[in-house]
Parts: structure tokens; C-alpha cells; sequence
């Protein structure tokens, strides 16, 4: 089985590659990609093709996006390239090659006035990052038959710079003088390693039955605010909290669902355990 991963030097991506390493898969990445990865810009269409057709893969795991939602909604051009025509040429290229092709989108696709979300509940993005998002899954079902949507929720877990991830950048805010950390809107913070390991599971499940098909979702069930987070990682590094207060009205120029709470169980009965606890999750943060 040949998987390609886009995305590879991303913060899933990375716990993707490393998941998937018994079976070498072609790892793809753009402007920080190693030596070991195929460096193409996914925003180029030309490029899709050429990749495509020199790898043809059997599955192809699409993490790569602009999931930064203030970037989005400035730069919408970059956005729909990388977010939405990225994903409608892998899907028409998935097809043309017979690949398997699992999108990883978002939560962002729910308003979060109404959680839980099923599947396949109505969505209704807030933001330009939820549309674009919602757009390439719309691109999906259009063009392919079988393929795999899985939206999980804010990300983290183990990296080699702590900024990479919405949740674990929270603490440079620790070294300040004060700071303010939102308090308002509630978060299913998810394990990248647990994303990565579903998606493993999934894909065993594709190879082995190619009509496989689905939108599924996968966060842990653990509401917890941005302050939250924080307090539990001040927590266990020891680290005092005082200075930072908590903000219980919204705090972002760029509208953000109130609560997206994920309705998982579709996973779990294809046999996919729940994320592990945030507790848990952050046990690799050492004092
Ligand atoms: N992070 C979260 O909290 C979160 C929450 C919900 C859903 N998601 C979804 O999960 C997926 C993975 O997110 P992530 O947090 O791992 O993202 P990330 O850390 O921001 O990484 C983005 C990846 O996209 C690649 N990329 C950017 N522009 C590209 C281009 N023009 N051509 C090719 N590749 C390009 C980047 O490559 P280079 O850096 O090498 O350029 C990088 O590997 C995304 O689909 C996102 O929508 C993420």
C-alpha cells in the first residue's frame, strides 16, 4: 500500500509520518520540507498533477491547509488555492489513479450555536477558514465516490517548537506580566498521535475495502476553554497563573464557534478509541 501524506511538516502531519513510518510513506511539505520529503507547492495545480502521476499512491492522507483563521479571512486567494482548489485537484487526481483520499478538516464547518454535531448535521462555517474548509469537503463528494472525511477538533501534542499548535503556544503567555486568555469559548483539545492513529485505522479499513466512505468525526470530550488549557499546563510545569486573567465574552476579531462539541461515535463502533484526556496529553511537558 503506498500512502502520500500531505502536509508532512505540519503539526499533524508530522505525528502522520511518524504513525505511518512502518510502510514508508511519501511524505509531501512545501516551504519547510526535509530532505527526505517531496517539496511541492500544492497552491499550483501543475504541481498536483506532476506529484500524482509520478507517485500514484493507493491513498492519499490531504492534511496540508491555511488553518490559521485571521490568515484566511486577510489573504482569501491563498486561501481558496491551498483550502479548496488543492483539494478539488487531489480529489480529481485521487480518481484519475484510483486513490483513497482522506481529508482532515474541521470543526470550523459548525456554527457552535447547536452542539453536538452528527456528521451529518447542518453546517454553517463562521469564518473564511470553516468555508474554505467546508468547500473542500463539498469538492470531495462531488468528484469521488469513495474517500474519507475526518473533522476533528483544536489540536496538540508533542512538538518540537510549542508555537506550532493553537493550544501549547498558550505558554509564552506564562512569562509575561499579564496577559488575557479566553474563557468563553469551549474546546475539545485532541492528541495528535490519537488523530494519527485513527487515521492509520481508517486507512487498514480503506485498503482492505475500497468502498469504503465516510464523514467522521474524531475530538476528545473533554470541554475545556483556552484558560483552562493553560491552567492545566501552569499546572504541571509549576508554574504560578495569577497574572493571567480569564476573558468570558468572545475576544476574536474573526468569529469563532461557541462550542463544537463532536459527535464521535461513528469511530469508536469501526473500533477507533477516544482521545486521551488533556492531563494525560500534556504528561510530555517536563517541569
Ligand atoms: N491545528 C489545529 O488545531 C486544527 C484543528 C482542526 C482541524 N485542523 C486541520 O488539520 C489539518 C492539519 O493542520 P495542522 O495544524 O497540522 O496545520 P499546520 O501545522 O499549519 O501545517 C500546515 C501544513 O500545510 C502545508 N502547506 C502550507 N501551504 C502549502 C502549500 N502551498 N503547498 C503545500 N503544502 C502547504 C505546510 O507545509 P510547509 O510548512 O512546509 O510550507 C504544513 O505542512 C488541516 O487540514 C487543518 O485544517 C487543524
Amino acid at each position: 500500500m503506498k500512502v502520500l501524506i500531505t502536509g508532512a511538516s505540519g503539526l499533524l502531519g508530522k505525528a502522520l509520518v511518524q504513525r505511518f513510518e512502518s510502510i514508508n510513506p511519501i511524505a509531501c511539505a512545501f516551504s519547510r520540507a526535509s530532505d527526505s520529503q517531496k517539496k511541492v507547492d500544492l497552491s499550483d495545480v501543475d504541481q498536483i498533477k506532476a506529484l500524482l502521476e509520478e507517485t500514484k499512491p493507493d491513498i492519499i492522507i490531504h492534511a496540508a491547509a491555511e488553518r490559521r483563521p485571521e490568515v484566511c479571512s486577510q489573504n482569501m486567494s491563498h486561501t481558496r488555492a491551498l483550502n479548496v482548489v488543492a483539494t478539488r485537484t487531489l480529489a480529481e487526481q485521487a480518481k484519475k489513479c484510483g486513490a483513497w483520499l482522506l481529508y482532515i478538516s474541521t470543526d470550523y464547518v459548525f456554527d457552535g450555536e447547536s452542539a453536538p454535531y452528527h456528521p451529518y448535521d447542518q453546517t454553517n462555517p463562521l469564518n473564511a477558514y470553516g468555508q474554505s474548509k467546508l468547500a473542500g469537503e463539498i469538492e470531495i463528494q462531488k468528484i469521488l465516490s469513495h474517500y474519507g472525511i475526518l473533522r476533528v477538533g483544536i489540536l496538540y501534542g508533542q512538538t518540537t517548537n510549542l508555537e506550532e499548535s493553537a493550544v501549547t503556544t498558550l505558554l509564552s503567555l506564562l512569562d509575561q506580566d499579564h496577559a488575557v486568555v479566553d474563557h468563553y469559548c469551549r474546546r475539545y483539545p485532541t492528541d495528535i498521535k490519537d488523530v494519527a492513529n485513527a487515521c492509520w485505522q481508517l486507512v487498514q479499513i480503506a485498503n482492505k475495502s475500497h468502498n469504503f466512505k465516510g464523514v467522521w468525526h474524531y475530538t476528545s470530550y473533554q470541554a475545556l476553554t483556552k484558560f483552562d488549557m493553560l491552567k492545566a499546563m501552569a499546572k504541571r510545569l509549576g508554574k504560578a497563573m495569577d497574572h493571567i486573567k480569564p476573558m468570558c465574552s468572545p475576544v476574536y476579531e474573526t468569529p469563532r464557534p461557541f462550542d463544537c462539541a463532536l459527535d464521535c461515535k461513528d469511530l469508536f463502533t469501526l473500533g477507533i478509541k477516544p482521545p486521551k484526556k488533556f492531563s494525560k496529553g500534556i504528561e510530555f511537558l517536563n517541569k
